[in-house]
C-alpha cells in the first residue's frame, strides 16, 4: 500500500453573545393554499421530526460524553472549558460520508447513530440536513451561522458523490488550495476562518503539514441577545471563589426577575435557564461547594433531561459574572479514546472521498469563543422599569465554578458546552 496522505479535520465554533447584531423579525403569514398543502405533508413531517429527535438525542448524549472526556483530561484540570458539540458531531458525520467499513462504523457508533438506521446512514444525513436548516434559517433568532467547507489540494480527483452529498446534506462549499505551498495555504485558510467568524478566530491553524490534501472545516457563529438584558449600572465588583485558596475579582452582573430554575437534589446543583431571544437559552448549573467533579461525572443524558424538565418559573435575584471563554482543542486523541480509531491510522478507509490516494485524518482542531455580558442587545435597550416580584426572591449567586450549556429548544440541540472555573482568565 502507498504512503498515507493525512487529512486535517478542523472544527471551529464561535459564539458572540452581547455583540450588537442587526436582525429583522420577519413574520410569515400562512396562506390558505399553504395550509392545504400542509395536510398532505403531515406524515412526512412526522417522520422527519422523529428522525430529528433521534438525531438530537444521540447528539446530546455525545455532547455530554465528550464533555466528560475533556473534563477528565489532566490538561483540563482547573481550566475553563468551552466547545461546540454540535459542530463536532456535524463534521464527523460529514466525514462518515466518505468512509467505509470499520472507519465508518466507528464514526457512526461513537456519535451514537448506531441505532438510527441499520443498513446505511441515510437517515442521519437527512436528519442533519433538516436540523441545519432549522437552526440556521435566516429569519430565526438567535442568529446562528453554521457552515462547512472542504479545502482540497489542487488537482486531486475526488469522488463526485462525496462532494454532492457533503453539499446537499451539510451545505459544504469546496475550495481548492495548494498545500505544497504550506505557508500560503495556512494563511488562506486562516483568512477564510477569520472571515467566517467575523474576526473572532484569528489563527486557527498554527502549522500545516505539506502532506495535507484536504481540510474539512466547520464553523459556527452564534449571535444571542438576552430577552431580559442586565443593567450595566447594577454591575459591581465581587469575589469569585475559584477554589478553597484562590479568590479573584470579577465584574458581577445583577438582575432580579423571573426565570426557569430549580435546585436538583440528585446533582446537588442549582440550575437556571437564561433565555436568549428566539429559541435558545443559556443553561447554568451551579454545583454545591466541592461537588463540581461529581456533577461532571454524573451529567448523563438522563440526568440532563430530568434537570431540564424539572425547571419551574420563580423569582430570583441573579448574580452572574461577566466572562469570556476561548478554548482550543486538539481532539484527535480524545476521539481515539472514545473509539474513533481507524480514521486516524493507516487502517483508515476514506476511499469514498478519493480513490487516487489513501487518506487518513491527521488533525482535529477545534476552537470556540464565548462572551457573556449585560447587553445581549444594544446598551440603549435597557428598560428603566423593573417590576418587583411579589415574593422575596431567592438569591442565586454564581461566585464559584459552574457549568454551562447553550441549548436550542426547537431542535433540542446542545450548541455549546463548557465550564467556568475562573472568569478572569
Ligand atoms: C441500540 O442498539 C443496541 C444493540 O442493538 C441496544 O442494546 C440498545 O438498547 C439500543 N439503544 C437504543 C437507545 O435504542
Ligand atoms: C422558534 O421555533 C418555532 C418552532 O419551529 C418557530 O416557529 C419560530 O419561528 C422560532 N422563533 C424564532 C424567534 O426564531
Ligand atoms: C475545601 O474545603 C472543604 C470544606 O472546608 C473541604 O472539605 C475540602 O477538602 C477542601 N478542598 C481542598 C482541595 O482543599
Ligand atoms: C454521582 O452519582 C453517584 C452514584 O449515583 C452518587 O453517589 C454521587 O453522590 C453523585 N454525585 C453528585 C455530586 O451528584
Ligand atoms: C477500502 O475498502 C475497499 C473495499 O470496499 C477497498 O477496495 C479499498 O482498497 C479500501 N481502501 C483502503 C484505503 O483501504
Amino acid at each position: 500500500m502507498g504512503k498515507l496522505i493525512p487529512v486535517a479535520l478542523l472544527l471551529i465554533a464561535v459564539l458572540c453573545s452581547g455583540i450588537v447584531c442587526v436582525s429583522e423579525k420577519v413574520s410569515v403569514l400562512k396562506t390558505s393554499s399553504q395550509q392545504a398543502r400542509a395536510g398532505s405533508r403531515t406524515k412526512n413531517n412526522l417522520h422527519r421530526q422523529l428522525s430529528l429527535l433521534k438525531l438530537s438525542a444521540a447528539n446530546t448524549d455525545f455532547a455530554l460524553r465528550l464533555y466528560r472526556q475533556i473534563a477528565s483530561q489532566p490538561s483540563s484540570t482547573a481550566r475553563n472549558i468551552f466547545f461546540s458539540p454540535l459542530s463536532i458531531s456535524a463534521s464527523l458525520a460529514m466525514l462518515s460520508l466518505g468512509a467505509k467499513h470499520d472507519t465508518r462504523d466507528q464514526l457512526l457508533q461513537v456519535l451514537g447513530y448506531y441505532n438510527m438506521s441499520r443498513n446505511d446512514a441515510a437517515e442521519v444525513h437527512s436528519a442533519f440536513k433538516y436540523l441545519l436548516q432549522e437552526i440556521t434559517s435566516e429569519k430565526r433568532e438567535p442568529q446562528l451561522a453554521m457552515g462547512s467547507s472542504l479545502h482540497i489540494q489542487q488537482g486531486l480527483s475526488l469522488q463526485k458523490k462525496f462532494l454532492e452529498d457533503a453539499k446537499q446534506f451539510y451545505k459544504a462549499e469546496t475550495v481548492s488550495a495548494d498545500f505544497r505551498a504550506a505557508d500560503k495555504a495556512k494563511k488562506m485558510i486562516n483568512t477564510y476562518v477569520k472571515k467566517q467568524t467575523r474576526g473572532k478566530i484569528q489563527e486557527l491553524i498554527k502549522s500545516l503539514n505539506r502532506n495535507t490534501v484536504m481540510i474539512l472545516l466547520n464553523y459556527v457563529l452564534f449571535k444571542g441577545k438576552w430577552v431580559k438584558p442586565f443593567d450595566p449600572q447594577d454591575t459591581y465588583e465581587d469575589d469569585f471563589h475559584v477554589d478553597n485558596t484562590t479568590t479573584v475579582k470579577v465584574q458581577m452582573m445583577k438582575r432580579k426577575g423571573r426565570y426557569s430554575m430549580n435546585y436538583d437534589t440528585g446533582l446537588a446543583s442549582s440550575v437556571i435557564l437564561i433565555p436568549y431571544k428566539g429559541n435558545a437559552s443559556l443553561v447554568l448549573i451551579l454545583p454545591d461547594r466541592g461537588k463540581l467533579a461529581g456533577v461532571e461525572q454524573n451529567l448523563t443524558i438522563t440526568n440532563f433531561q430530568n434537570l431540564i424538565t424539572s425547571l419551574r418559573i420563580g423569582s430570583v435575584d441573579l448574580h452572574l459574572p461577566k466572562f469570556s471563554l476561548k478554548s482550543s482543542y486538539q481532539l484527535k486523541h480524545l476521539l481515539m479514546t472514545m473509539g474513533i480509531v481507524d480514521a486516524f491510522t493507516n487502517k483508515a478507509n476514506l476511499s469514498k472521498i478519493t480513490k487516487s490516494a489513501p487518506l487518513q485524518v491527521s488533525k482535529v482542531v477545534h476552537e470556540a469563543v464565548l462572551d457573556v455580558d449585560e447587553k445581549g442587545t444594544e446598551a440603549a435597550a435597557v428598560t428603566g422599569i423593573s417590576l418587583m416580584p411579589m415574593s422575596r426572591p431567592s438569591q442565586l449567586k454564581l461566585n464559584r465554578p459552574f457549568l454551562l450549556l447553550i441549548a436550542e429548544h426547537n431542535t433540542k440541540s446542545v450548541l455549546f458546552a463548557g465550564r467556568v472555573m475562573n472568569p478572569t482568565v
